[in-house]
């Protein structure tokens, strides 16, 4: 069959809007159902720096911001209180901790601990039970509770976490895990 230009009118118009339509269903996919679940930590070691007491965080959710050291410079991280035990985190008799890296795992901007749920449905589009790691950027998500998992927006991997030591009521980061995204891949 000859195709005249009359209907290469339409095909064409067809096939743009059909591949759009395929690549967003695609992008549907790939974010929201190929998101990288959490194992136990590989640590690469590193220094030993002093995030706070375990009295500083008095509370679960309660949370601070710390700077770790790396190779390529200073890692911007979190430490929270966690209310229950989380895989690569440490747990000080009944109370539990978690650090993650800042470093979103899409694009690299710095995300931030949303600990009022409200506030984040507002702040970064996506309402969840807990206190979760916003991304200003693409509002991406991620999950404390389930180690730093990306549960929302483009990202797809885990906020890396840092490792914690507890000596005499005093939280140290120690290391970090590998690999270290966005900054490594693997
Ligand atoms: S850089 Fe964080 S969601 Fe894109």
């Amino acid at each position: 069959m000859k195709l005249t230009r009359r209907d290469l009118v339409w095909i064409i118009p067809s096939g743009v809007s059909a591949g759009f339509f395929a690549w967003l269903a695609w992008r549907a996919v790939y974010i929201q159902f190929l998101k990288k679940g959490v194992s136990e930590p590989v640590w690469k070691q590193g220094a030993r720096v002093r995030v706070s007491s375990v009295e500083g965080l008095e509370a679960p959710w309660k949370f601070r911001y710390f700077e770790y050291p790396i190779t390529q410079g200073s890692l911007y991280a979190v430490i929270i209180r966690v209310p229950g035990p989380v895989a690569g985190g440490i747990s000080v008799g009944d109370a539990h901790f978690l650090a993650l890296s800042r470093i979103c795992t899409h694009l690299g901007c710095t995300v931030n601990f949303v600990d009022n749920p409200e506030v984040g449905a507002i702040a970064y589009n996506f309402r969840f039970d807990n206190p979760f790691l916003g991304c200003p950027c693409h509002f991406g998500a991620f999950d404390p509770m389930q180690a730093g998992k990306a549960i929302y927006g483009p990202p797809r991997y885990p906020l890396p976490r840092i490792q914690l030591e507890e000596e005499q009521g005093v939280l140290y980061a120690t290391g970090h895990e590998i690999p270290l995204r966005p900054i490594e891949q693997g």
